[in-house]
């Protein structure tokens, strides 16, 4: 029987070199390019998703590690963008280039699962490894702020 990985709600079957990153089989072989590679050392969390609900560098994330887990990448977080995340992001037209997003929003959601309702020094602390090379981190703040507050309403 063949390994399988369940990505977005699908069931995967492993057929590549199970050292191959996590990264690499989502975008070269699923074509879930969402997920953005920047360093590959796993300093700039660009390429996080999430494995069982948790987020991890999936640069650093050896497919072996995902055999019979549950990943959810920026594609599958919602089915048309209306996560509370992804609405905040817009309306507060968070991205710059863009490139550092996809890892910030996973990284916030696993971060709001934790800790539902921050404080704004916690949103910092917690974002704090996600690296942004055009400096949106003040809108990135006011999202993850704002995407709480509505999660707390609904
Ligand atoms: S690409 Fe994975 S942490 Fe930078
Ligand atoms: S928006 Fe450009 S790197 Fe973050």
């Amino acid at each position: 029987m063949s390994k399988t990985t369940n990505i977005n709600g699908k069931e995967i079957s492993i057929d590549v070199d199970e050292s191959m990153p996590l990264l690499w089989f989502l975008r070269d072989e699923l074509e879930l390019t969402g997920t953005k590679y920047g360093c590959g050392i796993g300093s700039c969390a660009a390429c996080t998703v999430h494995m069982n609900g948790q987020a991890i560098r999936s640069c650093l994330t050896p497919v072996s590690s995902v055999i019979g887990k549950k990943i959810t990448t920026i594609e599958g977080l919602s089915e048309d963008g209306s996560h509370p995340l992804q609405k905040a992001w817009l309306a507060n037209n968070v991205p710059q280039c863009g490139y550092c997003q996809a890892g910030q929003i996973m990284g916030a959601a696993d971060f709001l699962s934790k800790n539902p309702s921050p404080k704004e020094q916690d949103v910092e602390a917690a974002m704090s490894a996600h690296i942004c090379r055009c400096g949106t981190y003040q809108r990135i703040k006011k999202a993850v702020l704002d995407a709480a507050a509505e999660m707390q309403e609904a």
